[in-house]
This record gives structure tokens, sequence and C-alpha cells, in this order.
């Protein structure tokens, strides 16, 4: 399929992006209990007067219903798993209870067909997150099962509409037919991930969405796709970042590289539409070649107001995060091996040191630190509310997008030199030959994945966690 050509993967490389950030704080208020039902849905991906795709959601639709609280209350919902086999949920880049991460096999045991499970945890943070299955998360993922969760601020920015872009991709027939067979390919397990051939932002392919001008937006941004890497730019609109990750970050603009969104990621920006009415804005994508239109903003008559808001282009301030304490930090080292054109020889897995013929059998086809996705031991252990620091290498030919549990980290160290301030995130992209270091404060006690996004490359071996004692 689609690989990453040499034009994208430089913009890859080069829209990296350096900023301090703040964090929100509440106190937990009760707030009622929602049902969220695991289910075989249909969705018109293709068009209103298409075939419709059979994929798994929730509530009758996939991805599932858009779940909004305010921080400070409480998230209460029932999973009621009606899907042909087990699930659990992880709620992504939100801090909550080791017990609430939906981690089966880690944090829970899986939630069988015809069962339910209740997660429930004061939600600390506001920003934009959402949340998925993580149990055979390369299937599940990939056929919808997940949805958006936003988290109001106490004081959100004004703004007069706030617009939610779930980008994905999918891979359908020439029917809207989700394609099976292809599940579970190896090709995609030592290459770069289940790519889709449909990509849509909120189930439709390119569409239109209606704002005016004059009007000041909000747009959140998420890649909920199990590989594909994003790389956004905005042509004659000139967006403003302000939060990456659902962590507020110094305000900046979109660099002339592009907003680069690998999976899992996410990017509140704010922008005031400035077009003449009839005006059509589009929103690219340039990850894989020359960009092309994902959508366009449609402008209309303009808002009865003689210019857009006075309020700055920024979200309320918040805290700035967790002290580091690098000096002090515990520290691991973790080695990416494996993958097509790398030079993986042998890994362990299932106890045993498996040559890599046997591994690709075995679909292992990726290690950390010479373990192909064995989770018997984590890769560290940190005492409570220490700083720790993870130097990753990666010695594959392929990009990884990086993931943490229950924690933001961000990056102090690229390539052996220092980085000052950059935003705090929940996932990091990290190219081919990269060595990154991440640190973190272990403020939450439990088991916390630290895997690959690429849900492939996570299945193959890209999983390890972190425990906090
Ligand atoms: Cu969004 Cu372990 O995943
Ligand atoms: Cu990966």
């Amino acid at each position: 399929m689609t690989s990453v050509t040499r034009r994208g993967f430089l913009a890859v490389s080069a829209a990296f992006l350096a900023a301090p950030a703040l964090v929100g704080r509440a106190k937990a208020a009760p707030s009622s209990a929602q049902t969220l039902t695991a289910e075989p849905v249909t969705a018109p991906l293709l068009g209103p007067d298409r075939p419709t795709s059979g994929l798994w959601g929730f509530n009758g639709s996939a991805p599932g219903p858009v779940l909004r609280y305010r921080i400070g209350e409480t998230l209460a919902v029932r999973l009621d798993n009606c899907l042909p086999m087990p699930t659990a949920i992880h709620w992504h880049g939100l801090r909550l209870p080791n017990a609430m991460d939906g981690v089966p096999g880690l944090t829970q045991d899986p939630v069988g067909q015809g069962e339910t499970f209740d997660y429930t945890f004061p939600l600390r943070d506001a920003g934009t997150f959402w949340y998925h299955s993580h149990q055979r998360s390369w299937e599940q993922v990939a056929r919808g099962v997940y949805g958006l969760l936003i988290v109001d601020e106490a004081d959100p920015p004004p703004v007069d509409q706030d617009l939610p872009l779930v980008i994905d991709d999918w891979q359908l027939d020439r029917d809207g037919r989700f394609v099976e067979e292809t599940l579970g390919a190896l090709h995609d397990w030592g290459h770069g991930g289940r790519m889709g051939n449909v990509v849509t932002v909120n189930n439709r392919v390119r569409p239109d969405i209606a704002v005016r001008q004059g009007e000041r937006l909000r747009l959140r941004f998420l890649n909920p796709a199990n590989a594909r890497i994003l790389v956004l730019t905005f042509d004659s609109l000139a967006p403003t970042v302000v939060a990456l990750d659902g962590r507020p970050c110094t305000p900046h603009a979109v660099s002339d590289h592009g907003l680069l969104l690998g999976p899992g990621q996410r990017a509140d920006l704010l922008v005031d539409v400035m077009a003449e009415p009839g005006a059509r804005l589009p929103i690219l994508d340039g990850a894989y070649g020359d960009p092309a239109p994902l959508a366009h903003l449609v402008v209309g008559e303009r808002v009865a107001r003689t210019k857009p808001s006075d309020a700055p282009l920024a979200l309320a301030k918040a805290d700035e995060g967790p002290a580091l304490d690098l000096a002090d930090a515990v520290h691991a080292d973790l080695l990416m091996e494996g993958g097509a054109m790398g030079s993986m020889r042998d890994a362990m897995h299932n106890g045993r040191r498996m040559g890599w013929r046997e591994l690709v059998q075995a679909n292992r086809v990726w290690a950390f630190n010479g373990v192909a996705g064995d989770m018997d031991t984590p890769l560290m252990r940190i005492p409570r509310d220490r700083t720790a620091t993870i130097t990753i290498r990666n010695e594959t030919r392929w990009p990884h997008a990086m993931h943490l549990h229950g924690h933001h980290f961000r990056v102090v160290e690229r390539n052996g030199k220092p980085v000052d301030n950059a935003p705090w995130r929940d996932a990091e992209l990290m190219g081919q030959g990269e060595t990154l270091r991440l640190a973190f404060k272990a403020d939450a006690p439990g088991k916390w994945m630290l895997h690959c996004h690429m849900l492939e490359h996570a299945d193959g071996g890209m999983m390890t966690w972190v425990e906090v004692a």
C-alpha cells in the first residue's frame, strides 16, 4: 500500500515543535452515569447515496458518541459489550486511577461478550482526549471502537464554533464493505501498519464544513488511525496551536512544515475566519505526497460583528505541569528494533529466544530491548513521585508513535542535544534513527503501558510497561 515518500518523511521529521505547557486541576464532583454499548453498526462512509460500511462502534455509531464533560466532573461509564469478542476501554491521555486505565491483562480482565464493566474516575484535566478499545486494538480500533472525549475548561476560550475533526482511514472495497480479510496481515505488521484507502473527516470523505466570516473557531483534531501519520497544512487559514494531546501549550503558529499528528495524537487550534463569504478554505494533508484537501471550511455570510473576538488566541492559564528533577531521575534505556529492512536477528518471545523466521511466523517482528511483546516484567520500577527518564533509540527503518499511559511527558533530549520546554505530550512521533530522552513525573501508582501507537507495531512486539510504586 501507501509508503512514506521522501518528501513526506522530511515533512514528518521537520515538523517537531517545542513549547512550555500548562496543566489544569480541579476537585471531583459527581455527574450521572451513561452506558456505552460496544456493538456492530453501519456507517455511510462513502456518502449518503452509497452502500454503508459494516463497522464496530458504540451506541449505534462508529466512532462512538462524543463524550463531553466539564473539568472536575466524574466520568461514569458502563461498558456493555455486545461485540463478538472481549473488549475494554482505555481513556487515552487522562490521569486516572490505574484500575480504570482499561488495559486487559495489566489493569483489568477483558470484558467478555455480554459482560459489563463500570469505569468511573474524576476528570482532572481539561482538553481533547479520546477513548478506545485496548483489546485487539489493531482490529477493534480499525473497525471504529473509539470516540472523542472532550473535557471543557472551567473557563473555556470564547469561540463561535467548537469543531471536532476526527481524521481516520479505512480499508473499504468498492461497495463500501469494510475489508476484514487483511486484518492481521503480516505485511502491515512488518511495515508501516494498516493503512486505509479511504480517509474520512468526521466519517465523511472531503466534507464541506460551514463557517461564517468573522467567526472564531476551535478546531479539535484527533488522529485515531492505526498507522497513518498526518502532516496538516492550512493554506490561507492561519490557525494558532493552543494545546497538544489535551494539554495547553504556548500558543504558536503552525510551522511551515505543517502540523504533525501521529496515531493517537490530538491538537487544539484557534482561528479567526477572515476570508470573504463564498471562500473554500482547505485543510490539507501532505504526509505521504503532495498536500491534498481532507476537508474544506466553506465561508458563509458575515457574522453580525465588526471584527473577531478581542480575546487572545489562547487557553486560560493553568499550572506549569509537574516539576521535573532530571538530576535525580530514575533512568531506563529502550532500544527499538525489528520490522522490514531492519537488522533484528532474534528476540525473546514467550520466554524463549526465537530466530527471525520463527518471530515472523508468530507475527512478532518488533522488539524492545530484545523482547518481542512479553509483558511479564516492567521496563522499569519507579518510586512514586520521582522523575523518570527513558532514552528511546529507534534502530528501525520506520517512524513510531510512542505513547505512555496515565502521564504526560516531555522530550528533554533529541539525538543527544538538550531540548528546553518541549510541550507536554502523551504520544511522541520519532523518525527512523532518532534517539529521544523523555521525562515524566511518576506521580500515579500502578502499571502503565508504554507502547507504539501504530497498533500493528504494538501487537507485533512494541509494548512494555512501567511500574510506579
Ligand atoms: Cu491510546 Cu495504550 O493507547
Ligand atoms: Cu511503531
